[in-house]
């Protein structure tokens, strides 16, 4: 029997780690053909074996490159089903800020407004800094939508999955940049999602919360302590459990869903 995505084409960028390496994986269980990008070729490549897809090293800021290889992997596979903008960088490394993040919640327990010391976040923050978070999420994001359209469109089918975060609804002191960023994906996704809807094109947005991926290395325990504090289901994600979203938006169930965004999150409250 047919399996229920077999021989689709999925491009999933980022996809050598963490939600986009488990989404390969998902999406080619149920009988994807799977196209593997992500900055390093061998880490890409080895995704790429796993699933038996292929695998194209860019960086996705770039849309000549990107351009160019989801054009070369629909020459060699024929078409393109689903896109998913995965690829992403970690929100600053607040490690080195834990100890007066920790002292500064002390002092706002006991109402100690007056005392609590300046965080530098933004201060601290340089143009490269704020310039590569845009460009990787926002413009990465943008240059993958359009890539995919070009094929999409001429069949009037196709499915275009985003990665947004829960930082895109809720922003978080201290990650303006990422934010912002992701904040600007849940617009572009519904902005695109009404223009190609009647050309039977789905582009939803995904909100995971905190997902135990290398993302999330350079916070320190104590930090990811914090979080989890603030997440209901008391540890954070997994990122197969966040594939399931995506297999869903990939398939025929979410027929009816465009322009939607979709938190998964174990009940974070930001
Ligand atoms: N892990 C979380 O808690 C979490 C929460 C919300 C949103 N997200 C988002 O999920 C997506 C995937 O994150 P993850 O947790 O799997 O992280 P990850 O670090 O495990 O994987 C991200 C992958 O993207 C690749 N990448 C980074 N910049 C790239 C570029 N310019 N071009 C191509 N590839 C690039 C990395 O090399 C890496 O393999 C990201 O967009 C991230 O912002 C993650």
């Amino acid at each position: 029997m047919a399996q229920v995505l077999q021989d689709q084409v999925v491009f999933i960028t980022g996809g050598a780690s963490g939600l986009g390496a488990a989404a390969a994986r998902r999406l080619a269980a149920d009988g994807a053909l799977v196209v593997v990008n992500d900055l390093s070729l061998e880490a890409a490549q080895k995704v790429a074996d796993e699933v038996g897809g292929l695998a194209y090293a860019f960086d996705v800021s770039d849309s000549e490159a990107f351009d160019n290889a989801v054009d070369d992997a629909v020459s060699k596979l024929g078409r393109l089903d689903i896109m998913v903008n995965n690829a992403g960088i970690s929100p600053p490394n607040a490690s080195s800020k834990t100890d007066r993040t920790l002292s500064n919640m002390g002092k706002r327990m006991t109402g100690d407004i007056s005392s609590i010391e300046p965080m530098d976040y933004v201060i601290d923050m340089s143009d490269e800094d704020w310039d590569r978070m845009i460009r990787v999420h926002l413009y990465g994001t943008f240059y993958g939508c359009r890539a995919a359209l070009r094929h999409m469109q001429p069949r009037r089918s196709g499915r275009i999955i985003n990665i947004s975060s829960v930082l895109g609804l809720y922003p978080a002191a201290g990650a303006p940049h990422y934010s912002v960023a992701k904040a600007g994906i849940i617009t572009l996704t519904k902005s695109v999602a009404g223009e190609v809807a009647p050309l039977g094109i789905n582009v939803n947005a995904i909100c995971p919360g905190w997902i135990d991926t290398p993302l999330l290395t350079p916070f320190s325990e104590q930090m990811k302590a914090g979080i989890v504090m603030r997440i209901g289901k008391g540890r954070m994600g997994q990122a197969e459990e966040l594939a399931e979203m995506i297999r869903f938006l990939a398939g025929p169930e979410s027929e009816y869903c465009t322009g939607d965004v979709y938190p998964v999150s174990g009940g974070y409250v930001g």
